[in-house]
Protein backbone atom coordinates (compact mmCIF):
# COMPACT_ATOMS: atom_id res chain seq x y z
CA UNK A 1 0.00 0.00 0.00
CA UNK A 2 1.66 3.47 -1.10
CA UNK A 3 0.97 6.13 1.60
CA UNK A 4 -0.67 9.57 0.01
CA UNK A 5 1.43 12.36 -0.54
CA UNK A 6 0.73 15.16 2.39
CA UNK A 7 1.14 17.65 0.77
CA UNK A 8 -0.07 17.08 -3.07
CA UNK A 9 -3.28 15.29 -1.40
CA UNK A 10 -4.14 11.91 -1.90
CA UNK A 11 -2.32 9.75 -4.89
CA UNK A 12 -5.62 9.00 -6.05
CA UNK A 13 -4.16 5.85 -7.99
CA UNK A 14 -2.62 4.07 -4.92
CA UNK A 15 -4.15 1.40 -3.56
CA UNK A 16 -5.05 1.37 0.43
CA UNK A 17 -7.04 -1.30 2.36
CA UNK A 18 -10.50 -0.44 3.38
CA UNK A 19 -13.39 -1.88 5.99
CA UNK A 20 -16.83 -1.41 4.89
CA UNK A 21 -19.65 -2.25 8.20
CA UNK A 22 -22.99 -3.20 8.32
CA UNK A 23 -25.72 -5.04 9.75
CA UNK A 24 -25.03 -8.40 10.58
CA UNK A 25 -26.58 -10.63 7.94
CA UNK A 26 -25.72 -8.56 5.19
CA UNK A 27 -21.84 -9.07 4.52
CA UNK A 28 -22.61 -11.07 0.96
CA UNK A 29 -25.18 -8.30 -0.32
CA UNK A 30 -22.58 -5.37 0.83
CA UNK A 31 -19.71 -7.65 -1.11
CA UNK A 32 -21.94 -8.08 -3.91
CA UNK A 33 -22.67 -4.75 -4.08
CA UNK A 34 -19.19 -2.95 -3.72
CA UNK A 35 -17.81 -5.36 -6.32
CA UNK A 36 -20.80 -4.02 -8.45
CA UNK A 37 -19.17 -0.68 -7.38
CA UNK A 38 -15.90 -1.86 -9.36
CA UNK A 39 -14.21 -2.66 -6.31
CA UNK A 40 -12.21 -6.29 -6.96
CA UNK A 41 -10.28 -7.04 -3.81
CA UNK A 42 -13.43 -7.92 -1.52
CA UNK A 43 -13.13 -10.49 1.57
CA UNK A 44 -16.33 -10.90 3.20
CA UNK A 45 -16.34 -11.06 6.90
CA UNK A 46 -18.61 -10.35 10.66
CA UNK A 47 -21.06 -7.54 9.87
CA UNK A 48 -18.67 -5.97 6.97
CA UNK A 49 -16.56 -6.46 4.03
CA UNK A 50 -12.55 -5.59 4.18
CA UNK A 51 -11.74 -4.40 0.80
CA UNK A 52 -8.81 -2.51 -1.14
CA UNK A 53 -9.29 -0.28 -3.59
CA UNK A 54 -8.17 3.27 -5.15
CA UNK A 55 -9.13 6.35 -3.21
CA UNK A 56 -11.70 7.38 -5.34
CA UNK A 57 -13.22 3.77 -5.61
CA UNK A 58 -13.65 4.08 -1.34
CA UNK A 59 -15.60 8.13 -2.27
CA UNK A 60 -17.76 6.25 -4.64
CA UNK A 61 -18.76 3.63 -2.47
CA UNK A 62 -19.28 6.40 0.75
CA UNK A 63 -21.42 8.62 -1.77
CA UNK A 64 -23.55 5.22 -3.10
CA UNK A 65 -23.68 2.20 -0.49
CA UNK A 66 -27.27 1.63 -0.04
CA UNK A 67 -25.75 -1.53 2.83
CA UNK A 68 -23.17 0.19 4.13
CA UNK A 69 -23.43 1.34 7.58
CA UNK A 70 -19.54 3.03 7.73
CA UNK A 71 -16.53 3.05 5.51
CA UNK A 72 -13.01 3.19 7.42
CA UNK A 73 -9.40 3.50 6.07
CA UNK A 74 -7.73 0.79 7.78
CA UNK A 75 -4.14 1.84 9.28
CA UNK A 76 -3.64 -1.34 10.88
CA UNK A 77 -5.06 -4.93 11.35
CA UNK A 78 -3.37 -7.50 13.12
CA UNK A 79 -3.15 -9.78 15.78
CA UNK A 80 -1.70 -8.80 19.36
CA UNK A 81 -0.83 -10.92 22.58
CA UNK A 82 -1.32 -7.31 24.64
CA UNK A 83 -1.49 -4.15 24.74
CA UNK A 84 1.96 -2.61 24.86
CA UNK A 85 2.45 -4.29 21.66
CA UNK A 86 -0.93 -2.82 20.15
CA UNK A 87 0.18 0.58 21.63
CA UNK A 88 3.55 0.49 19.61
CA UNK A 89 1.79 -0.79 16.59
CA UNK A 90 -0.89 1.99 16.55
CA UNK A 91 1.87 4.53 17.58
CA UNK A 92 4.19 3.54 14.69
CA UNK A 93 1.36 4.55 12.23
CA UNK A 94 1.83 7.78 10.03
CA UNK A 95 -1.08 9.30 11.20
CA UNK A 96 0.53 12.66 9.62
CA UNK A 97 -0.87 12.02 6.85
CA UNK A 98 -4.29 11.67 7.22
CA UNK A 99 -4.71 13.92 10.42
CA UNK A 100 -3.30 17.26 11.90
CA UNK A 101 -2.63 17.65 15.78
CA UNK A 102 -4.61 20.36 16.01
CA UNK A 103 -8.10 18.83 14.91
CA UNK A 104 -10.26 17.13 17.36
CA UNK A 105 -10.67 13.29 17.60
CA UNK A 106 -13.10 10.84 18.96
CA UNK A 107 -12.24 7.04 19.66
CA UNK A 108 -15.26 4.45 18.45
CA UNK A 109 -13.44 1.41 20.49
CA UNK A 110 -15.30 -1.57 20.10
CA UNK A 111 -14.57 -5.28 21.55
CA UNK A 112 -12.63 -6.36 24.39
CA UNK A 113 -10.23 -9.85 25.43
CA UNK A 114 -8.12 -11.37 28.22
CA UNK A 115 -5.95 -7.98 27.85
CA UNK A 116 -7.59 -5.17 26.60
CA UNK A 117 -10.83 -5.79 29.16
CA UNK A 118 -13.35 -3.18 28.07
CA UNK A 119 -13.35 -0.38 25.35
CA UNK A 120 -12.63 2.53 27.57
CA UNK A 121 -9.06 1.45 28.50
CA UNK A 122 -8.85 0.46 24.45
CA UNK A 123 -9.79 4.10 23.46
CA UNK A 124 -7.11 5.04 26.08
CA UNK A 125 -4.44 3.04 24.55
CA UNK A 126 -5.29 4.65 20.88
CA UNK A 127 -5.21 8.11 22.76
CA UNK A 128 -1.89 7.33 23.99
CA UNK A 129 -0.79 5.81 21.09
CA UNK A 130 -1.22 9.25 19.45
CA UNK A 131 -0.01 11.36 21.32
CA UNK A 132 3.03 9.39 21.69
CA UNK A 133 3.18 9.59 17.72
CA UNK A 134 2.72 13.52 17.73
CA UNK A 135 5.13 14.08 20.64
CA UNK A 136 7.43 12.26 18.59
CA UNK A 137 7.23 14.51 15.57
CA UNK A 138 7.56 17.55 17.95
CA UNK A 139 3.53 18.24 18.13
CA UNK A 140 0.82 19.26 20.91
CA UNK A 141 -1.49 16.28 22.32
CA UNK A 142 -4.57 15.43 20.39
CA UNK A 143 -7.96 16.74 22.02
CA UNK A 144 -10.55 14.64 22.38
CA UNK A 145 -14.58 15.65 21.36
CA UNK A 146 -16.89 12.97 21.91
CA UNK A 147 -19.86 14.82 20.51
CA UNK A 148 -18.64 17.03 17.26
CA UNK A 149 -14.90 15.71 16.61
CA UNK A 150 -13.22 16.43 12.99
CA UNK A 151 -12.21 13.18 12.60
CA UNK A 152 -13.85 9.86 14.07
CA UNK A 153 -11.53 6.91 14.37
CA UNK A 154 -12.55 3.03 14.45
CA UNK A 155 -11.06 0.96 16.61
CA UNK A 156 -12.32 -2.88 16.65
CA UNK A 157 -11.39 -5.64 18.51
CA UNK A 158 -12.08 -9.35 18.15
CA UNK A 159 -9.71 -11.97 19.99
CA UNK A 160 -6.59 -10.66 19.46
CA UNK A 161 -6.84 -9.01 15.89
CA UNK A 162 -7.83 -5.67 16.00
CA UNK A 163 -8.27 -3.27 13.92
CA UNK A 164 -8.03 0.22 13.86
CA UNK A 165 -8.86 3.26 11.02
CA UNK A 166 -10.52 6.57 10.53
CA UNK A 167 -13.90 6.78 9.78
CA UNK A 168 -14.75 8.37 6.50
CA UNK A 169 -18.33 9.13 6.75
CA UNK A 170 -19.24 9.97 10.46
CA UNK A 171 -22.86 9.35 10.94
CA UNK A 172 -24.05 6.42 10.00
CA UNK A 173 -24.67 5.54 6.16
CA UNK A 174 -28.16 3.93 6.87
CA UNK A 175 -29.54 7.38 7.99
CA UNK A 176 -29.76 8.91 4.60
CA UNK A 177 -31.32 12.41 5.87
CA UNK A 178 -34.90 11.46 4.69
CA UNK A 179 -36.61 10.12 7.80
CA UNK A 180 -37.71 13.20 10.20
CA UNK A 181 -40.33 10.64 12.22
CA UNK A 182 -39.67 6.68 12.21
CA UNK A 183 -43.76 5.61 13.30
CA UNK A 184 -43.61 2.06 14.76
CA UNK A 185 -40.92 -0.28 14.39
CA UNK A 186 -39.29 1.77 11.27
CA UNK A 187 -36.95 -0.40 9.46
CA UNK A 188 -33.63 0.49 9.06
CA UNK A 189 -32.89 2.56 6.14
CA UNK A 190 -29.75 -0.04 4.74
CA UNK A 191 -31.68 -3.20 5.93
CA UNK A 192 -34.68 -1.91 3.96
CA UNK A 193 -32.45 -1.48 1.16
CA UNK A 194 -30.67 -4.94 1.10
CA UNK A 195 -34.06 -6.58 1.76
CA UNK A 196 -35.14 -4.67 -2.02
CA UNK A 197 -31.71 -6.20 -3.41
CA UNK A 198 -31.90 -9.60 -2.09
CA UNK A 199 -35.56 -9.60 -4.35
CA UNK A 200 -33.72 -8.27 -7.26
CA UNK A 201 -36.25 -4.86 -7.18
CA UNK A 202 -33.38 -2.82 -8.87
CA UNK A 203 -33.68 -5.43 -12.15
CA UNK A 204 -37.44 -5.76 -11.67
CA UNK A 205 -37.54 -2.13 -11.59
CA UNK A 206 -35.59 -1.36 -14.93
CA UNK A 207 -38.40 -3.62 -16.86
CA UNK A 208 -40.82 -1.75 -15.31
CA UNK A 209 -42.50 -3.97 -12.34
CA UNK A 210 -44.77 -2.46 -9.83
CA UNK A 211 -43.81 -2.19 -6.25
CA UNK A 212 -46.45 -2.57 -3.49
CA UNK A 213 -45.83 -2.56 0.40
CA UNK A 214 -49.16 -3.17 2.16
CA UNK A 215 -47.58 -2.13 5.59
CA UNK A 216 -45.59 0.64 4.55
CA UNK A 217 -45.38 2.27 8.00
CA UNK A 218 -43.62 5.19 8.01
CA UNK A 219 -42.90 4.31 4.12
CA UNK A 220 -38.96 2.98 4.07
CA UNK A 221 -39.39 0.24 1.70
CA UNK A 222 -40.94 2.80 -0.73
CA UNK A 223 -38.53 5.29 -0.10
CA UNK A 224 -35.73 3.14 -0.64
CA UNK A 225 -37.38 1.36 -4.03
CA UNK A 226 -37.72 4.81 -5.71
CA UNK A 227 -34.02 5.71 -5.01
CA UNK A 228 -32.95 2.40 -6.74
CA UNK A 229 -35.08 2.24 -9.30
CA UNK A 230 -34.00 5.88 -10.06
CA UNK A 231 -30.73 5.25 -9.49
CA UNK A 232 -30.33 8.10 -7.08
CA UNK A 233 -26.64 7.62 -5.18
CA UNK A 234 -27.65 6.92 -0.88
CA UNK A 235 -25.76 10.28 -0.06
CA UNK A 236 -27.80 12.28 -2.37
CA UNK A 237 -29.08 14.40 0.75
CA UNK A 238 -26.00 14.33 3.07
CA UNK A 239 -23.96 17.58 3.44
CA UNK A 240 -21.56 16.21 5.87
CA UNK A 241 -18.49 14.36 4.87
CA UNK A 242 -16.16 13.87 7.05
CA UNK A 243 -13.27 12.43 4.50
CA UNK A 244 -13.42 16.02 3.16
CA UNK A 245 -11.67 16.75 6.47
CA UNK A 246 -8.37 14.41 6.01
CA UNK A 247 -5.16 16.02 5.06
CA UNK A 248 -5.60 13.19 2.70
CA UNK A 249 -8.26 14.22 1.28
CA UNK A 250 -9.01 14.83 -2.71
CA UNK A 251 -11.26 17.54 -2.55
CA UNK A 252 -11.45 17.65 -6.86
CA UNK A 253 -11.85 13.90 -6.88
CA UNK A 254 -14.54 14.35 -4.60
CA UNK A 255 -16.33 17.63 -6.55
CA UNK A 256 -15.51 15.15 -9.70
CA UNK A 257 -17.52 12.29 -8.53
CA UNK A 258 -20.40 14.96 -7.04
CA UNK A 259 -21.04 16.27 -10.39
CA UNK A 260 -20.90 12.95 -12.59
CA UNK A 261 -23.34 11.41 -9.80
CA UNK A 262 -25.77 14.62 -9.72
CA UNK A 263 -29.39 14.43 -8.95
CA UNK A 264 -32.08 16.62 -10.41
CA UNK A 265 -34.51 15.35 -7.72
CA UNK A 266 -37.30 17.62 -9.18
CA UNK A 267 -36.83 15.96 -12.36
CA UNK A 268 -37.06 11.96 -11.81
CA UNK A 269 -39.54 10.17 -13.44
CA UNK A 270 -39.94 6.27 -12.87
CA UNK A 271 -40.86 3.48 -15.38
CA UNK A 272 -43.06 1.35 -12.67
CA UNK A 273 -45.51 2.11 -10.42
CA UNK A 274 -44.65 2.20 -6.54
CA UNK A 275 -47.36 2.00 -4.09
CA UNK A 276 -47.96 1.71 -0.37
CA UNK A 277 -50.66 1.50 2.50
CA UNK A 278 -51.24 1.31 6.04
CA UNK A 279 -54.12 0.68 8.44
CA UNK A 280 -52.94 3.48 10.63
CA UNK A 281 -53.50 7.46 9.80
CA UNK A 282 -50.46 8.71 11.73
CA UNK A 283 -48.36 6.01 9.98
CA UNK A 284 -49.97 6.80 6.20
CA UNK A 285 -48.98 10.86 7.54
CA UNK A 286 -45.60 10.18 8.48
CA UNK A 287 -44.50 8.11 5.08
CA UNK A 288 -46.01 11.47 3.29
CA UNK A 289 -43.79 13.72 4.98
CA UNK A 290 -40.93 11.40 4.80
CA UNK A 291 -41.39 11.44 1.18
CA UNK A 292 -41.48 14.45 0.67
CA UNK A 293 -38.51 15.19 2.50
CA UNK A 294 -36.37 12.85 0.52
CA UNK A 295 -38.02 14.73 -2.68
CA UNK A 296 -39.84 11.98 -4.20
CA UNK A 297 -43.31 13.05 -3.27
CA UNK A 298 -45.62 12.18 -6.93
CA UNK A 299 -43.74 8.98 -7.09
CA UNK A 300 -44.93 7.27 -4.88
CA UNK A 301 -48.25 6.92 -3.45
CA UNK A 302 -49.41 5.93 -0.09
CA UNK A 303 -52.98 5.39 1.21
CA UNK A 304 -54.74 4.65 4.39
CA UNK A 305 -55.91 0.67 3.99
CA UNK A 306 -56.08 -2.69 5.73
CA UNK A 307 -54.65 -5.24 4.24
CA UNK A 308 -58.35 -7.06 4.21
CA UNK A 309 -59.73 -4.31 1.94
CA UNK A 310 -56.68 -4.74 -0.92
CA UNK A 311 -58.57 -7.39 -2.69
CA UNK A 312 -58.42 -6.17 -6.41
CA UNK A 313 -57.47 -2.27 -5.44
CA UNK A 314 -55.45 -0.61 -8.21
CA UNK A 315 -52.09 -1.18 -6.76
CA UNK A 316 -52.23 -4.77 -8.26
CA UNK A 317 -53.49 -3.69 -12.30
CA UNK A 318 -49.89 -4.50 -13.03
CA UNK A 319 -48.77 -8.15 -14.34
CA UNK A 320 -45.40 -7.89 -13.10
CA UNK A 321 -44.72 -7.19 -9.57
CA UNK A 322 -43.02 -7.10 -6.24
CA UNK A 323 -44.99 -7.03 -3.16
CA UNK A 324 -42.13 -6.81 0.07
CA UNK A 325 -43.53 -5.62 3.53
CA UNK A 326 -42.64 -6.93 6.74
CA UNK A 327 -45.62 -7.37 9.12
CA UNK A 328 -45.97 -6.59 12.57
CA UNK A 329 -43.81 -8.53 14.87
CA UNK A 330 -44.96 -10.79 18.01
CA UNK A 331 -41.78 -9.18 19.72
CA UNK A 332 -42.66 -5.57 18.76
CA UNK A 333 -45.98 -5.01 18.14
CA UNK A 334 -48.76 -6.56 18.29
CA UNK A 335 -49.43 -10.15 19.80
CA UNK A 336 -48.49 -13.62 17.96
CA UNK A 337 -51.88 -15.12 18.48
CA UNK A 338 -53.59 -12.23 15.72
CA UNK A 339 -50.41 -12.66 13.53
CA UNK A 340 -51.86 -16.05 12.15
CA UNK A 341 -55.09 -14.61 10.87
CA UNK A 342 -52.77 -11.65 9.52
CA UNK A 343 -50.51 -14.04 7.60
CA UNK A 344 -53.68 -15.93 6.14
CA UNK A 345 -55.13 -12.78 4.84
CA UNK A 346 -51.94 -11.44 3.55
CA UNK A 347 -51.76 -14.68 1.73
CA UNK A 348 -55.17 -14.35 0.35
CA UNK A 349 -54.31 -11.14 -0.87
CA UNK A 350 -51.41 -12.46 -2.67
CA UNK A 351 -53.04 -15.49 -4.30
CA UNK A 352 -55.81 -13.67 -5.30
CA UNK A 353 -53.96 -10.34 -6.95
CA UNK A 354 -50.43 -11.06 -7.22
CA UNK A 355 -50.31 -13.90 -9.88
CA UNK A 356 -46.84 -13.74 -11.78
CA UNK A 357 -45.92 -11.76 -9.38
CA UNK A 358 -42.53 -12.09 -6.44
CA UNK A 359 -43.11 -11.38 -2.52
CA UNK A 360 -40.82 -11.28 0.01
CA UNK A 361 -41.89 -11.04 3.64
CA UNK A 362 -39.50 -10.02 6.39
CA UNK A 363 -40.76 -11.98 9.51
CA UNK A 364 -39.02 -13.30 13.20
CA UNK A 365 -40.79 -16.34 12.70
CA UNK A 366 -40.53 -18.37 9.97
CA UNK A 367 -43.43 -20.91 11.10
CA UNK A 368 -45.61 -17.82 10.29
CA UNK A 369 -44.61 -17.63 6.42
CA UNK A 370 -46.54 -21.17 6.54
CA UNK A 371 -50.14 -19.59 6.93
CA UNK A 372 -49.60 -17.80 3.62
CA UNK A 373 -50.47 -20.82 1.97
CA UNK A 374 -47.82 -20.42 -0.71
CA UNK A 375 -44.61 -22.38 -0.87
CA UNK A 376 -41.53 -19.96 -0.12
CA UNK A 377 -38.50 -20.89 -2.50
CA UNK A 378 -35.73 -19.08 -1.09
CA UNK A 379 -34.69 -17.87 3.04
CA UNK A 380 -32.46 -15.40 3.77
CA UNK A 381 -31.62 -14.93 7.61
CA UNK A 382 -31.56 -11.38 8.25
CA UNK A 383 -31.20 -9.42 11.70
CA UNK A 384 -33.69 -6.32 12.19
CA UNK A 385 -31.42 -4.16 14.89
CA UNK A 386 -31.23 -7.66 17.56
CA UNK A 387 -34.01 -9.64 16.35
CA UNK A 388 -33.50 -12.88 14.31
CA UNK A 389 -35.54 -12.52 10.89
CA UNK A 390 -36.24 -14.36 7.92
CA UNK A 391 -36.63 -13.13 4.74
CA UNK A 392 -39.42 -15.11 3.18
CA UNK A 393 -39.31 -14.73 -0.86
CA UNK A 394 -42.54 -16.31 -2.65
CA UNK A 395 -43.06 -16.73 -6.57
CA UNK A 396 -46.75 -16.04 -6.91
CA UNK A 397 -48.99 -19.15 -8.59
CA UNK A 398 -51.24 -21.68 -8.36
CA UNK A 399 -48.74 -24.17 -8.00
CA UNK A 400 -46.99 -23.04 -5.41
CA UNK A 401 -50.11 -22.88 -3.32
CA UNK A 402 -49.45 -24.93 -0.09
CA UNK A 403 -51.53 -27.76 0.71
CA UNK A 404 -53.25 -27.67 4.42
CA UNK A 405 -50.37 -29.34 7.12
CA UNK A 406 -52.22 -31.86 9.47
CA UNK A 407 -51.70 -31.12 13.36
CA UNK A 408 -50.95 -34.68 14.61
CA UNK A 409 -52.35 -33.81 17.86
CA UNK A 410 -56.25 -33.12 17.26
CA UNK A 411 -55.96 -34.22 13.57
CA UNK A 412 -57.14 -31.25 12.18
CA UNK A 413 -55.44 -29.48 8.92
CA UNK A 414 -54.80 -25.99 9.00
CA UNK A 415 -57.93 -25.18 6.87
CA UNK A 416 -60.07 -27.39 9.02
CA UNK A 417 -58.91 -25.62 11.75
CA UNK A 418 -59.49 -22.20 10.37
CA UNK A 419 -63.24 -23.10 9.39
CA UNK A 420 -63.80 -24.91 12.44
CA UNK A 421 -63.01 -21.96 14.28
CA UNK A 422 -65.10 -19.26 12.02
CA UNK A 423 -67.96 -22.60 12.42
CA UNK A 424 -68.00 -23.05 8.30
CA UNK A 425 -66.83 -26.43 8.18
CA UNK A 426 -66.31 -29.54 10.85
CA UNK A 427 -62.69 -30.49 11.81
CA UNK A 428 -60.99 -33.65 9.20
CA UNK A 429 -61.04 -36.85 11.42
CA UNK A 430 -57.94 -38.74 11.62
CA UNK A 431 -58.20 -42.31 10.01
CA UNK A 432 -57.32 -45.57 12.44
CA UNK A 433 -54.35 -45.80 10.28
CA UNK A 434 -53.10 -42.09 10.72
CA UNK A 435 -54.47 -42.25 14.48
CA UNK A 436 -51.78 -45.07 15.03
CA UNK A 437 -49.03 -43.14 13.68
CA UNK A 438 -49.85 -39.81 15.41
CA UNK A 439 -49.89 -42.09 18.67
CA UNK A 440 -46.06 -43.54 18.07
CA UNK A 441 -45.42 -39.80 16.95
CA UNK A 442 -46.26 -38.76 20.33
CA UNK A 443 -44.60 -41.43 22.06
CA UNK A 444 -41.26 -40.96 20.01
CA UNK A 445 -41.37 -37.09 21.05
CA UNK A 446 -41.89 -38.24 24.80
CA UNK A 447 -39.05 -40.57 24.13
CA UNK A 448 -36.60 -37.31 22.65
CA UNK A 449 -38.41 -34.94 25.64
CA UNK A 450 -34.98 -35.18 27.55
CA UNK A 451 -32.55 -35.51 24.92
CA UNK A 452 -33.72 -32.37 23.02
CA UNK A 453 -33.68 -30.34 26.12
CA UNK A 454 -29.97 -30.66 25.90
CA UNK A 455 -30.30 -29.70 21.63
CA UNK A 456 -29.92 -26.67 19.74
CA UNK A 457 -29.93 -28.01 16.23
CA UNK A 458 -32.63 -26.72 14.61
CA UNK A 459 -34.14 -30.17 13.33
CA UNK A 460 -34.24 -33.88 14.22
CA UNK A 461 -35.23 -36.73 13.02
CA UNK A 462 -38.81 -38.01 14.79
CA UNK A 463 -39.91 -41.23 13.03
CA UNK A 464 -37.93 -43.20 10.97
CA UNK A 465 -39.63 -46.07 9.25
CA UNK A 466 -40.96 -47.28 12.59
CA UNK A 467 -44.41 -48.65 11.44
CA UNK A 468 -45.02 -50.90 8.28
CA UNK A 469 -47.93 -49.12 6.96
CA UNK A 470 -46.07 -45.86 6.87
CA UNK A 471 -42.08 -46.65 6.04
CA UNK A 472 -41.11 -42.88 5.38
CA UNK A 473 -39.04 -40.70 7.89
CA UNK A 474 -40.16 -37.66 9.37
CA UNK A 475 -38.28 -35.05 10.38
CA UNK A 476 -38.83 -31.86 12.96
CA UNK A 477 -37.82 -28.38 11.93
CA UNK A 478 -39.14 -26.61 14.89
CA UNK A 479 -40.90 -25.98 18.03
CA UNK A 480 -43.59 -27.20 16.77
CA UNK A 481 -44.12 -30.46 14.61
CA UNK A 482 -43.76 -30.29 11.19
CA UNK A 483 -43.70 -33.49 8.70
CA UNK A 484 -41.44 -34.02 6.04
CA UNK A 485 -41.88 -36.55 3.92
CA UNK A 486 -37.99 -38.01 2.80
CA UNK A 487 -39.51 -40.74 -0.02
CA UNK A 488 -36.80 -43.51 0.05
CA UNK A 489 -37.41 -46.30 -2.10
CA UNK A 490 -39.85 -48.05 0.58
CA UNK A 491 -41.44 -44.91 1.26
CA UNK A 492 -42.18 -44.07 -2.38
CA UNK A 493 -44.15 -47.19 -2.81
CA UNK A 494 -46.19 -46.58 0.40
CA UNK A 495 -47.15 -43.30 -0.98
CA UNK A 496 -47.57 -44.50 -3.81
CA UNK A 497 -49.83 -47.24 -2.62
CA UNK A 498 -51.91 -44.98 0.24
CA UNK A 499 -52.83 -42.64 -2.58
CA UNK A 500 -54.13 -45.66 -4.48
CA UNK A 501 -56.03 -46.79 -1.49
CA UNK A 502 -58.31 -43.30 -1.81
CA UNK A 503 -56.56 -41.54 1.68
CA UNK A 504 -58.52 -38.34 2.79
CA UNK A 505 -57.01 -35.42 3.34
CA UNK A 506 -56.87 -35.61 6.84
CA UNK A 507 -54.26 -39.11 6.70
CA UNK A 508 -50.87 -37.63 7.25
CA UNK A 509 -49.02 -38.95 4.16
CA UNK A 510 -51.35 -37.80 1.36
CA UNK A 511 -48.84 -34.97 0.97
CA UNK A 512 -45.18 -33.59 1.02
CA UNK A 513 -44.35 -30.68 2.33
CA UNK A 514 -41.10 -28.58 2.53
C1 LIG B 1 -43.42 -3.27 11.41
S1 LIG B 1 -44.39 -1.95 10.89
C2 LIG B 1 -43.78 -1.61 9.28
C3 LIG B 1 -42.64 -0.65 9.34
C4 LIG B 1 -42.20 -0.12 8.00
N1 LIG B 1 -41.60 -1.12 7.16
C5 LIG B 1 -41.25 1.05 8.21
O1 LIG B 1 -40.07 0.93 7.85
O2 LIG B 1 -41.66 2.04 8.78
C6 LIG B 1 -45.93 -2.70 10.56
C7 LIG B 1 -46.99 -1.74 10.08
O3 LIG B 1 -48.13 -2.53 9.78
C8 LIG B 1 -49.28 -1.74 10.04
N2 LIG B 1 -50.44 -2.68 10.19
C9 LIG B 1 -50.73 -3.50 11.22
N3 LIG B 1 -51.84 -4.23 10.95
C10 LIG B 1 -52.22 -3.89 9.69
C11 LIG B 1 -53.29 -4.31 8.83
N4 LIG B 1 -54.17 -5.23 9.21
N5 LIG B 1 -53.38 -3.77 7.61
C12 LIG B 1 -52.49 -2.82 7.19
N6 LIG B 1 -51.48 -2.36 7.98
C13 LIG B 1 -51.34 -2.90 9.21
C14 LIG B 1 -48.92 -0.96 11.29
O4 LIG B 1 -49.69 0.24 11.36
C15 LIG B 1 -47.42 -0.70 11.08
O5 LIG B 1 -47.22 0.58 10.50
Amino acid sequence: MTAPDKNGGADVAAQQHYFATCPKGLEAVLARELRALGIKAVQESIAGCYFECEQLQAYNACYRSRVANRIVLVLLRREFDSGEALLAAASACDWRVHIDAGQTVQIDFNGSNTFIRNAKYGAQLVRDALNDYFRAHGEGRIEIDAANPDVRLYARLFKRRFTLGIDLVGTSLHQRGYRGEGGEAPLKENLAAALLMLCDWPAMAAEGASFVDPFCGSGTLLIEAALQAANIPSGYLRDDWPLLRLLSADHAAWQDLLGAAAVDIENVSLACAINGSDASQAAVDIANRNIERAGLSGLISVSRAGLESLQAANCFAHDNGLLLCNPPYGQRLGEKAGLDALYATLGSVMKDNCTGWQAGILSDDAELGWRVGLRSFRQHKVYNGNIECRLLRYRVSAENALKPRVNIETGETDVAREAAASEKMPAVQLSDNAKMLANRLRKNLRRLKTWLASQTAPSFRVYDADLPEYAVAIDCYSARPLQQFTKTSASASVYKQSQNSNQNPGQLPAHKQD
